[in-house]
């Protein structure tokens, strides 16, 4: 088992949907604390469906739900008994996170959870050693050690009463080295993949928001990148900046195409849905990732040198079978390649899922020392219609 390729769904939602502002809105428009924990006494989402949330998903391809369980804020999406800032204590009343669990089951959907370290709720949840303290309370004795014993009561209670957990998401590393947080998760849940934000450096990276990476063609280390669908925020935002599909897409591609999964997020509103705007996204993306054919998932690295003429593409081999990916498009209609195995029974544009011509033939541009010299010509790629997603070419030798 490992946790390559995953296209999965980030979903960040607490009480602070009700701002319509971000996640963070506590710290980062400077509310107070009797503002800010007031929003749970307004929180009623009568409109949740998780599994509209989990039928999302599938349509777009995506195998797991990451969802916040707690975020900075400290409140908590789940019946625990460790803080009574929690939903059972809303108007709504009802566990959130155990509905989600459900739906998840009832759909094959896997459920990965998000666990923020800094809390701006518990009264010892102070840590001078990490970031994001904002709103830390600041307790004149600090004493990780007592915060730490409520995360692992906490993490007991996840890990323990919502059936099989696939990933633990653990948020803004506390630069505090302890194991046993990590082999707590281990013991309560043996097969979960564990990240690298938490109390050691657990099984996988998390690049973030990233578009490029300087890795080369393949992650040296298991990876999971996440991006949300808008540029300010992770929880809903009312008037968000959101991203081009294109951009959304080429970020996808690229980080999935050199092994890493991809966790793209959205964030439901303070009814429980998730926005047209947002939902609209997902679905335009999740067109584009089904036209791929699962070849985003379980490849490897092709490692015959094509030497592609123009473009830059990453070339992932999958059951026999050559995709190269043009993450940023091909520049022509055609591709070129000046080393190749063989003549290709079969070359085939995933984008469309029609077939491509390709010859060998020599071309008036590529010629050396006054000699012409050959290459497989991969010709008629409707590139203008194409402009607004990566490009990704499958040869069958
Ligand atoms: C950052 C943000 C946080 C968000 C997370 C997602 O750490 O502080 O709001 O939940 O990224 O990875």
């Amino acid at each position: 088992m490992t946790h390559e390729n995953k296209f999965g769904m980030f979903i960040h939602w607490g009480t602070y949907a009700l701002t319509g502002v971000q996640e963070q809105v506590y710290a980062r428009m400077d509310w107070s604390r009797e503002k800010y924990e007031a929003l749970m006494h307004a929180f009623n989402p009568v409109k949740y469906d998780p599994e509209k949330w989990v039928l999302l998903a599938k349509e777009a391809g995506m195998e797991y739900i990451c969802f916040t369980t707690k975020h900075h804020d400290g409140f908590c999406m789940w019946d625990t008994k460790y803080t009574d800032y929690n939903i059972m204590h809303t108007p709504y009343g009802k566990d959130v996170l155990k509905m989600l669990a459900d739906a998840c089951r009832k759909h094959g959907m896997k459920l990965s959870l998000y666990y923020s370290n800094p809390d701006w709720h518990h009264p010892y949840g102070y840590n001078p050693a990490s970031t994001h303290q904002w709103k830390a309370v600041m307790s004149n004795d600090i004493d990780n050690g007592i915060y730490r014993e409520y995360v692992k009561d906490q993490i007991t209670e996840l890990l323990t009463n919502y059936g099989e957990i696939y990933t633990f998401y653990w948020d803004i590393p506390p630069k505090v080295y302890d194991p046993s947080l990590n082999e707590l998760v281990r013991k309560l849940q043996p097969g979960i993949f564990i990240n690298d934000r938490g109390y050691d450096k657990g099984d996988f990276s998390t690049p973030e928001r990233e578009y490029r990476t300087t890795e080369g063609t393949r992650f040296t280390r298991m990876t999971e990148a996440c991006n949300s669908v808008g540029e300010q925020s992770w929880g809903y935002r009312s008037n968000e900046d959101f991203f081009s599909k294109r951009y959304l897409t080429t970020s996808i591609d690229r980080m999935m195409a050199m092994g890493g999964s991809y966790l793209l997020n959205v964030g439901p509103d303070a009814n429980g849905e998730i926005p047209e705007e947002y939902a609209s996204r997902i679905r335009r993306v999740g067109d584009w990732y089904r036209r791929m054919e699962g070849c985003l998932v379980c490849h490897e690295s092709d490692p015959f040198d094509y030497k592609v003429r123009k473009g830059n593409p990453i070339v992932n081999i999958k059951d026999g079978k050559s995709y190269f990916h043009f993450y940023e498009g091909t520049v022509s209609s055609s591709v070129a390649l000046r080393y190749f195995p063989k003549l290709p029974k079969r070359v085939r544009l995933l984008n469309t899922g029609k077939d491509l011509n390709a010859a060998i033939e020599a071309l008036p541009e590529y010629f050396q020392a006054g000699i012409a010299q050959t290459h497989l010509h991969i010709t008629g790629i409707p590139i203008d219609d194409l402009s607004d997603e990566p490009i990704v070419i499958e040869i069958e030798w």
